[in-house]
């Protein structure tokens, strides 16, 4: 990365499998640096949302394809967590529940929902003048010129202790949906989770966040 100019347009593009710490790095990062983010992650989720709340089967490409062209999705971060409103109700706790995250799969798969979220994210970017954007294909797809690209990543089990810790659960059943969720994430033909090129690796298993956010910053 070159200059110290404020106003060059940075984008930090952060990607890598679920429950990796993406987020808490990504956020922590974007608020050292004075500059916004991006959970693209949760407009998938919140198409998620609109489909069911529409009545949709997630698998009927069509239907699915025709809600996220026309939902209304207004995604920003308040507080330091990302508030999602779609159609003007509030889905920010339930983007997060058991319903969304059966289904979101099948929805980040299909290739019309992604080109219009793709569409979204660049835009959001161009309005917010750069930023930290967090996904699975943001250093692949979206935006592979970013300034930076970090390919974020910790073993399945540490994945599963961290969720534990924050939401409850059993650590096998949620090592096991993460390995599940993994594999459906890499094997898609569209996008697939994969380390972009020109990506760094940071693996955050036996990190604390300051430690990994304070190697980030080390980097720019
Ligand atoms: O990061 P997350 O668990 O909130 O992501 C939800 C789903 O969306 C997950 O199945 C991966 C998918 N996703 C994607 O395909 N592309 C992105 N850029 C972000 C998320």
């Amino acid at each position: 990365m070159t200059g110290e100019s404020t106003d060059e347009v940075r984008i930090i593009a952060i990607d890598g499998p679920a429950g990796a710490g993406k987020s808490t790095v990504g956020r922590a990062v974007a608020a050292r640096l004075g500059v916004d983010y991006l959970d693209t992650g949760a407009m998938y989720r919140a198409v998620t949302f609109a489909v069911l709340r529409r009545a949709v089967d997630p698998n009927d490409k069509q239907a699915v394809e025709d809600v996220a062209m026309t939902m209304d999705l207004d995604i920003g971060d308040v507080d330091g967590a990302t508030r999602v409103v779609v159609d003007g109700e509030d889905a920010t706790v339930a983007i997060r529940g058991r319903e969304v995250t059966g289904a979101v799969s099948a929805v980040a798969a299909n290739s019309a929902v992604r080109a219009e979220l793709v569409e979204r994210q660049r835009s959001w970017v161009t309005a917010h003048s750069g930023g930290v954007v967090e996904g699975r294909d943001i250093g692949s797809v979206v935006f592979p010129d970013a300034d930076l690209k970090l390919y974020v990543t910790a073993s399945p089990r540490v994945r599963a202790e961290r969720r534990v810790a924050e939401i409850g659960g059993d650590v096998d059943d949620v090592e096991a949906s993460i390995i599940e969720r993994d594999r459906k994430d890499s094997g898609r033909d569209d996008s697939p989770l994969v380390e972009a090129s020109g990506s760094t690796l940071v693996d955050t298993t036996g990190l604390s966040i300051e430690e990994v956010v304070e190697h980030v910053l080390g980097m720019l």
